[in-house]
């Protein structure tokens, strides 16, 4: 409700400065968070990899860089907080603007190039967390740094968070950071991932992969991460669309993209999680993933636009689901692929 009030207000002012003034709100206020927020289920938890989630929909990265307002996302009720990304030293980011709204087609365009404080300044407000949201941490290298280097220094951000997120995310995805997107070989990949592997102590450990690749790299990457021994891959990060401008593009425009990455990656049934972002607006969404063998889902673009209502709907659409089948979430994915299809029939 306060967001119906405020949303004309945030929407006349330049995306970013909107998304700052939130930020600072929510940091200030993490109250708000619970009245506008949904209240824990326990029929909507979820295991995904080994933590375990209040709810099937997580808040996607990017959203609180800087881990600044934990409290209250938590309070919102979102089914996991995947912060960053994170690099070593601070970093300021692309020249402004860099964030673009498309209202009428619930997208965004961000060219943002991994604007944050740094792990030193990060690190510290994880250390002091202490609601009970699994919290992610993704990162990423820093804007200059060479492949080469980048190893070591994202093994030094995954070592020095190791104790303080409960899983993490390897971003070579985003479209903001020159060459980065390039870091998506196997080659790169196997070295930086036995290095990490050799430094975990049992953290969910995901590849965040973005979604403008040939279908035969999809395939490779998912195999890749199973071969790995990764928890899993987080599909997709935003996508490019030059004609549009620079960056990547998020929301509603990227759904069907995003949902024939994912397709691909269920359809070779490899013992991995996959965590689904992009362009999920609706619980049909939700449920149209599940029909293909998904689970877990995270939102960024709708949240800005539907605001916390966003997750109400969420959750009275998933409550008349299960009620209706007489089961809980978690029973629900122990079923066959086959009998989750049949259920889920009358949703989609
Ligand atoms: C303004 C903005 C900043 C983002 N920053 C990051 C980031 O730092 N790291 C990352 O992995 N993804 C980032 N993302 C991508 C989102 O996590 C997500 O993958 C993408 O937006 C698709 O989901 P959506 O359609 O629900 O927004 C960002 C997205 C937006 C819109």
């Amino acid at each position: 409700m306060l967001y119906h009030w405020l949303k004309p207000f945030l929407f006349s002012l330049d995306p970013e400065t909107a998304h700052n003034l939130i930020i600072e709100l929510a940091k200030l206020a993490p109250t708000l968070g619970s009245l506008s927020g949904i209240k824990p289920d326990p029929s909507l938890k979820i295991n995904v990899g080994s933590s375990r989630w209040n709810f099937p929909i997580g808040l996607a990265a990017g959203l609180d860089k800087n881990a600044q307002a934990l409290d209250f996302f938590t309070a919102q009720g979102f089914g996991a907080i995947e912060c960053g990304t994170i690099t070593l030293r601070p970093q300021d980011g692309n020249p402004r603007p860099r964030m673009f709204r498309y209202p009428s087609e619930e997208s965004l365009r961000n060219a943002m190039g991994f604007p944050n404080e740094g792990l030193a300044t990060i690190l510290p407000r994880l250390r002091s967390y202490r609601g009970s949201t699994p919290i992610g941490a993704n990162i990423g290298k820093n804007k200059e740094t060479e492949a080469r280097e980048s190893i070591e220094e994202l093994s030094i951000l995954f070592e020095s968070l190791i104790h303080d997120a409960d899983y993490f995310v390897i971003n070579v995805s985003s479209p903001n950071t020159p060459g980065l997107r390039a870091l998506q070989e196997k080659s790169y990949l196997t070295e930086l991932f036995t290095e990490l592997n050799s430094k975990n102590q049992g953290k969910d450990l995901y590849l965040k992969i973005a979604p403008d690749l040939e279908e035969a790299k999809i395939i490779e990457l998912a195999r890749l991460t199973s071969d790995l021994g990764l928890t899993g891959i987080i599909a997709t990060n935003t996508t490019i669309m030059p004609e549009r401008g620079s960056g990547g593009l998020s929301g509603r425009i990227l759904n069907e993209k995003s949902r024939t990455v994912q397709k691909l990656i269920l359809r070779e049934k490899l013992n991995i999680e996959l965590i689904s972002v992009g362009g999920i607006t609706q619980p049909q969404d939700l449920f149209h993933l599940w029909s293909h063998g998904g689970k877990a889902a995270q939102i960024y673009t709708a949240y800005v636009f539907q605001g916390p209502a966003i997750l109400k709907v969420f959750k009275k659409e998933l409550n008349r689901f299960l009620e209706k089948q007489e089961l809980t979430l978690n029973k629900f994915f122990e079923l066959s692929l086959d009998e989750r299809q049949y259920r889920l029939k009358d949703f989609l």
